[in-house]
């Protein structure tokens, strides 16, 4: 006799039953997927957009030095770099910033431009909250290619109302304990006129020397001279997305070839230690992903001739 059974009008057969199921599985198993695929989409963009930007790492990094007189053994220097204010860098992520280096105990601190991202304004937001780090030598700023595009002298009016020097090629001479320390800065790479003479006119010829310079790719230039130690640059945002084995996916005019990290670049018997700062803020578009924006100390000390160089990465001047 056969098995057949009525459900409402549709006639069910018993002996199709598991094809019936597996069809209804394979719909929910498709289902799941989408849903599961659309919730990791969501949830990496969640991260890229809104998790990683407001990550901040503090990098410490050692800086070897010959001949570091003993009054600068340990200086401690703090770098802060492409805030970017508004509108999607927000104050409170630069209050954040500013909380972290604070707690490094800098000794002096470093601004290597693009604070600002589409109004000069926004300055106004900013300089009190980067005047409340207040370290023992001063805060010393650069501008980047974004101030100049917009308007450079409200930044440096509003940096100046808080004692905040912005140094376009030229430099100050600061007595640490007896040495010397010079700090000089270059006006920008993109769209101004940097001037590596003008900004070390003024340099004592013992001087441990710092030089800030918003585009890594000036440390070609800077390196022939001979005369920097060690020059702080941001710009790059370190490519705001960088894929393992990759690398940064793109990166900005004059950052290209130093893009994130330490650096050693020499030229004839002369070196120059080199970092590119990934920056705070972020550009259009606003995410990051493997490129945590950062706070940087560092430290210097003196280098035992023949001693290992910290770790790193190092290039050639070309
Ligand atoms: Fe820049």
């Amino acid at each position: 006799m056969r098995a057949e059974q009525t459900f409402g009008t549709r006639r069910f057969d018993p002996r199709f039953a598991h094809r019936r199921l597996s069809r209804r599985r394979m719909l929910k198993a498709l289902a799941g997927g989408v849903i599961a695929s659309a919730a990791a989409a969501a949830a990496g963009y969640g991260y890229i957009s809104h998790i990683e930007p407001r990550w901040l790492q503090v990098e410490r990094v050692r800086i070897p030095i010959p001949h570091l007189p003993e009054a600068l053994e340990g200086l401690r220097i703090v770098q802060l770099s492409d805030i970017h204010l508004y509108p999607y860098t927000d104050l409170d992520l630069a209050r954040q910033a500013v909380s972290l280096a604070a707690a490094q105990r800098p000794d002096l601190v470093a601004l290597t431009g693009d604070f600002v991202l589409k109004s000069a304004e926004a300055i106004d937001d900013l300089a009190p909250v980067l005047a409340q780090l207040n370290p023992r030598l001063g805060i010393y700023a650069v501008l980047g290619n974004h101030e100049m595009w917009l308007d450079p002298a409200p930044v440096m009016a509003g940096l100046a109302r808080f004692s905040i020097p912005t140094l376009i090629n030229r430099g100050l001479h600061l007595g640490v304990g007896g040495a010397s320390l010079y700090v000089a800065g270059l006006d920008d790479g993109w769209s101004g006129h940097p001037d590596l003479s003008l900004a070390l006119a003024g340099r004592p010829a013992d001087a441990v020397t710092l030089l800030m310079a918003h585009e890594p790719d000036l440390a070609d230039e800077t390196v022939r001279d001979g005369r920097v130690h060690l020059q702080l640059s941001g710009h790059s945002h370190g490519g705001q997305v960088r894929l393992p084995g990759v690398g940064a996916l793109l990166l900005p005019f004059m950052a290209r070839k130093y893009d994130q990290g330490l650096y050693r670049l020499t030229s004839g018997s002369g070196g120059l230690w080199l970092y590119t700062n990934r920056g705070i803020g972020v550009n259009n578009p606003p995410v990051r992903f493997g490129c945590r924006p950062e706070v940087t100390l560092f430290t210097l000390m003196h280098q035992v001739p023949g001693s290992e160089v910290p770790p790193g990465q190092s290039a050639p001047a070309s």
